[in-house]
């Protein structure tokens, strides 16, 4: 079957048989299946760039159920399926006045790719909210618990990108959210902005969202109109040294001081600075909004996208000295 459905780059390659799960007594059935020796899991989608057909079994995690595990006078404990839409999500915890991911609206996939690269958007990571995952071991077929220390988290990273790479299968996730004293993050400008601009000025979690929500829209496009992955890129950190040469060759250039050793540069504006924002190759280009943001305007192969980056990369490289890593998943 075509997979151009499964991924919100909409790239369409063929796999070569392909299993939706819906529960987890299958998913150990599917695991077991000696057929088929080579498996591939999608989750949402919304991180991977397929570059070509698929010859394994694609296994589709559509496994559901979102339900409040334990509570506090403050807190609350929701467990989530992997299968469920992040987003849809979110809005359900603003339903029920629940705090913490507000920020995190609008964010493309599926809460199973949540950890894997620890999703953040406007001051908010996931690590702040979560408590721990179940993931199941792919040899053992055996369910794990892992807490937020052994998912090792960092800017857009975790253990399941490294170390637990292919090994594991994320299947819910358990997040600890706040029923009261909402602790709110308007301190990225942008939001402080959109707030003050509709008037608020005692902003409630669902004011965020819909802050949060209007940004996103104005800058970000929407993969169910656009093929995209989001930022194609991570922003490069860098060393002391490095920045302050950077620095100094470019004083207007916008930076983040991670730490006092580490420095933090927009990719997005490294790549429009060397001319490719709203540039266009056949199907393949970059958003004209966010020079971060790689697009498929309709029948892009993979590999035009994956080449596309690579002359990104060249030229930022080139240009400033500077390394630029993808952030997505990229499946060669
Ligand atoms: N910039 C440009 N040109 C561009 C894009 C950005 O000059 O084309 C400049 C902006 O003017 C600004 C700075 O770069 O000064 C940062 O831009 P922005 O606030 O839009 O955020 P970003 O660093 O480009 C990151 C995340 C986004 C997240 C936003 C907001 C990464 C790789 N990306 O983008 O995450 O929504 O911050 O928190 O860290 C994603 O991961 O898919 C994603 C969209």
């Amino acid at each position: 079957i075509s997979l151009k459905h499964y991924n919100t780059f909409g790239i369409d390659v063929i796999a070569k048989s392909f299993v939706e799960i819906n529960g987890l007594a299958q998913l150990q059935r599917v695991l077991e299946l000696k057929a088929y020796p080579n498996k591939f899991i999608l989750s949402g989608g919304s991180n991977v760039l397929l570059t070509q057909d698929i010859d394994a079994l694609v296994m589709h995690i559509n496994l559901k159920g979102i339900s409040v595990v334990e509570e506090t006078d403050e807190h609350v404990y929701v467990k989530v399926m992997a299968g469920e839409n992040w987003h849809e999500f979110v809005l359900w915890t603003l339903a029920q006045d629940y705090g913490g991911i507000e920020n995190l609206s609008l964010i493309p996939g599926n809460v199973g790719t949540a950890p894997i690269q620890n999703i953040g958007a406007y001051g908010v990571e996931l690590k702040d909210v979560f408590v721990s995952c179940a993931a199941m071991n792919m040899e053992s077929m055996e369910l794990e618990a892992f807490d937020l220390d052994s998912c090792n988290f960092g800017y857009r990273d975790s253990f399941f990108k490294n170390e637990g790479k292919g090994k594991y299968i994320i299947t819910s996730v358990i997040l600890k959210l706040s029923k009261i004293n909402h602790q709110l993050n308007t301190g990225y400008g942008v939001i402080e902005e959109e707030l003050k601009r509709k008037g608020v000025i005692y902003p409630t979690i669902q004011d965020i969202s819909e802050a949060v929500i209007v940004i996103r829209q104005s800058k970000l496009p929407n993969p169910k109109e656009i093929g995209n992955s989001g930022s194609f890129f991570k922003n490069p950190v860098v060393s002391k040294k490095t920045f302050e040469k950077f620095h100094k060759k470019n004083p207007d250039a916008p930076y983040y001081e991670v730490d006092k050793n580490q420095f933090k540069i927009p990719a997005g504006w490294l790549i429009q600075q060397c001319g490719y924002k709203g540039k266009r190759f056949g199907d393949a280009g970059v958003h004209e909004k966010q020079a971060l943001v790689l697009v498929n305007y309709g029948n892009a192969s993979g590999s035009e996208i994956l080449e596309l980056a690579e002359k990104i990369q060249t030229e930022v490289s080139k240009t400033f000295k500077i390394q630029i890593t993808p952030e997505v998943n990229i499946i060669k």
